[in-house]
């Protein structure tokens, strides 16, 4: 929701990825942002004006005067009312025009005028791409603060295959969503760590003890405490999921133990941590180091793992805030308020496997935030995104609280 409101511009120079900026501009404009769109005359060419006309909702500015009326299109006015000015595709040639400051089209002016932050997102062949003119114009624009949002590699309109594709609009607009977190958001300057997903206890090389958690709900924490604008260091047990924000920093284990020895090298580090892992409670004595044969009944030894919640309580100061989960199946109220007292949190994020769509692996989850004075907030199933964003707001007061006490 960073760009909600924003005035963003988007401005198109002539390559075949100028198709992509009507993707660009609906992406933006789903987030809530106000879009106008400025083209080079050559833009013109790849894309009609009239299909991003009616996209961004705005007439498409390419010169600087408007022939019919001899209104004046002015770079300087289109410069202070963005908030952010997008070039995607930024041709070679207009990244070179950018490097070196000509002024030969309305897009370039706009460039020369604006006062917002600036991306390029460039998009040519890949000789084009990897010749040293190319490489060193990027270069000098990005030591002047101009963001990079960097080519991909692919199939290119010249039948070639390389670096040269235009990043896809979803990547562009999330890389303008991690510069406004990082400036903006009300979580920036804070580093909060996650744990999310089971964890796997090896019996032998072929099988293990696990648990249903896929890791949707801590990964929705993550993104959403990123979106805020916190550094966020998610622990991680085996998932599918990747991240996409680049204000996360994702650290892979498979065990209980290793989850244990990651969280406590990393939330010292930290101004909080939400505990959303299903951390297995127990691990065999000993894996196996060849497959274990089938012979009958079999008797596994187990011992307990380390409690990850309960030693950083323990270890935590009083300006950091702890923040566990309790799944249920009985009990609820009971069972979470005694874990939340046992492991020392801030407060406790209650799921039952008792409320359809909660729980494991569904895409929604049903939640009760209880506080460590005990006073129990029920939510109604939601999206596990949504639940993410309530978990966030609640940290966020919670961190605040604490803070002002200080
Ligand atoms: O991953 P999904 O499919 O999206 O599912 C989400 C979820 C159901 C896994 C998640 O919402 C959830 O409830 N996570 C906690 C699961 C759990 O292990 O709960 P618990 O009641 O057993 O543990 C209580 C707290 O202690 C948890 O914060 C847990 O991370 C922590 N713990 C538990 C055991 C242990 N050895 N170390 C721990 O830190």
């Amino acid at each position: 929701m960073i760009l909600k409101g924003k005035h963003i511009l988007v401005g198109v120079s002539g390559g075949i990825a100028a198709y992509k900026s009507a993707m660009l501009i609906r992406e933006l404009i789903r987030r809530g942002a106000e879009v106008q769109v400025v083209m080079t005359p050559m833009a013109k060419q790849f894309i009609t004006p009239l299909t991003l006309a009616t996209l961004s909702k705005h007439p498409i500015l390419v010169d600087f005067f408007d022939p019919e009326n001899g209104a004046w299109n002015s770079h300087v006015s289109l410069g202070t009312w963005a908030d952010a000015y997008v070039v995607a595709p930024a041709t070679a040639n207009t990244l070179a025009k950018m490097a070196t400051g000509i002024a030969d089209n309305l897009l370039l002016t706009t460039y020369l005028s604006a006062r917002c932050p600036v991306f390029v997102a460039p998009a040519m062949d890949l000789d084009m791409m990897a010749h040293p003119a190319t490489r060193l114009n990027l270069l000098t624009l990005q030591e002047r603060g101009v963001v990079v949002v960097d080519a991909a590699e692919g199939e290119l309109a010249s039948g070639l295959s390389g670096k040269g594709r235009m990043a896809e609009p979803a990547d562009i607009v999330l890389a303008m969503q991690d510069y406004f977190s990082r400036t903006e958001g009300l979580l920036c300057g804070s580093r909060i760590m996650i744990t999310a997903g089971p964890t796997y206890e090896k019996i032998d090389p072929v099988r293990f003890i696990g648990n249903y958690s896929s890791g949707k709900m801590g990964y929705a924490i993550a993104e959403e405490l990123a979106s805020r604008g916190a550094e966020v260091e998610l622990i991680s047990g085996p998932t599918k999921f990747s991240v996409q924000s680049s204000l996360i920093k994702l650290t892979k284990v498979e065990s209980a133990r290793q989850m244990y020895e990651a969280a406590l090298r990393i939330f010292p580090t930290c101004h909080a941590a939400v505990l959303s892992a299903a951390v297995a409670d127990f691990a065999p004595a000993e894996c196996a180091d060849e497959k274990i044969k089938h012979h009958g009944e079999m008797t596994l030894h187990l011992v307990p793992n380390p409690d990850i919640a309960a030693e950083l309580g323990r270890q935590k100061t009083a300006s950091q805030t702890l923040v566990g989960f309790a799944l249920e199946t009985n009990d609820e109220m009971h069972n979470a308020q005694g874990k939340l007292q046992a492991k020392n949190l801030d407060f406790i994020v209650l799921n039952s496997l008792a409320d359809k769509g909660a729980g494991f692996m569904v895409d929604t989850n049903k939640i009760t935030i209880i506080g460590a004075d005990g006073e129990a907030t029920e939510y109604p199933l939601k999206t596990k995104v949504e639940v993410a964003a309530d978990i966030a707001d609640r940290l966020t007061d919670t961190m605040n609280n604490k803070q002002t006490r200080e």
